[in-house]
């Protein structure tokens, strides 16, 4: 079945299949008094004016924009989605200010929320973690990368992954699977690292590769996480069983991460708030994607959000995302993120739609198929209820989703 969107008042296309940089970044392709014209689950023309209607068939749906904004799908390329419980107990403790790694560290933080993944079945955690995309749909977000490492033991962490392939099969969202069993030490191991280490080598890396139930692989490279050469020998590993890297980076404390995600040439580098200005430069000239967490920032009451300005100036791809998660962003929305990527991190309305949509389909290596609004890629867009794209960000705390499009079907009209 067909579907023409008219009256398209902001088209913002993003068009261009590749990673945008510098002058590119800053242009989102946007087309005025635009039309989109979709057959099954692609997109077939694009165009303004009045030349959609020599494709109106008998039964084809029209949807009149009535001037409306218009975007790709919105697409989120870092998230820990699937996990059990919540950490509301945290709150009063950051604001007594006692610190990120001093509650993980202490037991609380991501191990606490391990316990609970544990301690629950397959089925309650699809539906724990199946409210959340709903929202995310609900929200414009019609693609998302679901990390694991809220297991950290070989069966929890293969529960985490199979309910990612349940909801990418089952939910309208497009789910793209990352192994992160180097997300924290489990309290089992605490006095031995070197063995957990060895057990994510040796163990989860094989079995997970065997049995397709991840494309990426993830290290939390943090002092008191993970160190540098820890995290080389992993990622290492994961690439020699055929999976791609990305690196939690420098996100409290400057250790060189960045400069490692440029080594191994990994496909994004995430968080980087303590990126040096090496680091930076290494991921410029390896084309690594800095997937950046501004509404991480804001929830650690740290001060600081990510140098994007800077990493524009040095030639970096930026990409942004929810982290959605229960300790640091329990937020499933990306317009949340574009409040603070906007106002924390200097973002231009035009950049920060790039960094949703084109530039975070290359931190998930999806950038030909989904990303931008052109001839032949899957239809996946978003009707906004704004006038144009800087209402779009100016407007904020509330869903400005009117209409959401995943391959070709509506799935929330409003
Ligand atoms: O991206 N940095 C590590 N992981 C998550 C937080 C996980 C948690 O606190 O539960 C993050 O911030
Ligand atoms: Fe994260």
């Amino acid at each position: 079945m067909d579907i023409i969107i008219k009256n398209i008042g902001s088209l913002v296309t993003c068009e261009g299949s590749y990673r945008k940089k510098g002058e590119d970044f800053k242009d989102a392709k946007i087309k005025e008094n635009g039309y989109i014209v979709i057959e099954n689950d692609k997109i077939k023309a694009v165009g303004q004016g009045e030349g959609y209607s020599e494709y109106i068939k008998n039964d084809s749906t029209v949807i009149d924009a009535q001037g409306k904004t218009v975007t790709p799908g919105l697409i989120d390329p870092h998230t820990h989605v699937v996990y059990a419980g919540s950490r509301e107990r945290e709150l009063p403790l950051k604001l007594n200010k006692v610190g990120y790694i001093e509650i993980l560290n202490s037991g609380g933080g991501i191990l606490s929320t391990v316990e609970n993944t544990r301690s629950i079945g397959i089925d309650q955690l699809v539906e724990e973690s199946k409210k959340r995309l709903d929202i995310m749909l609900e929200h414009g977000t019609t693609t998302i990368e679901s990390k694991s490492g809220y297991g950290l033991d070989l069966q929890t962490e293969v529960k985490i992954l199979k309910v990612n392939k349940i909801l990418n099969e089952t939910h309208p969202i497009d789910v793209v699977s990352t192994f992160m069993g180097a997300h924290a030490l489990p309290k089992e191991y605490k006095m031995d690292r070197q063995a957990y280490i060895e057990v994510i080598i040796n163990k989860m890396i094989p079995y997970i590769s065997e049995n397709k139930l991840a494309e990426f692989i993830d290290c939390f490279c943090e002092k008191g996480v993970f160190s540098v050469e820890e995290c080389r020998k992993i990622l290492t590993a994961g690439r020699k069983f055929g999976l791609n890297i990305k690196i939690h980076a420098d996100e409290v404390e400057t250790i060189k991460a960045a400069e490692l995600a440029g080594e191994l040439k990994a496909t994004s580098a995430e968080h980087l708030v303590a990126a040096s200005d090496q680091g930076i430069k290494a991921l410029a000239q390896n084309d690594v994607v800095a997937v950046l967490l501004p509404s991480t920032s804001f929830y650690l009451m740290l001060n600081n959000f990510a140098r994007a300005r800077k990493m524009i100036e040095e030639g970096v791809a930026i990409a942004l995302a929810t982290d959605c998660n229960p300790g640091t962003s329990p937020t499933e929305s990306l317009q949340t993120v574009m409040t603070f990527a906007c106002f924390g991190m200097k973002l231009f309305p035009e950049e920060i739609i790039n960094a949703m949509t084109i530039n975070a389909a290359c931190a998930i290596n999806r950038e030909s198929e989904i990303g931008s609004i052109e001839v032949g890629k899957k239809a996946d867009i978003v009707v906004f209820n704004s006038k144009n794209l800087n209402y779009l960000i100016y407007h904020f705390g509330i869903n400005a989703v009117d209409t959401v499009i995943k391959n070709g079907k509506i799935v929330i009209q409003n």
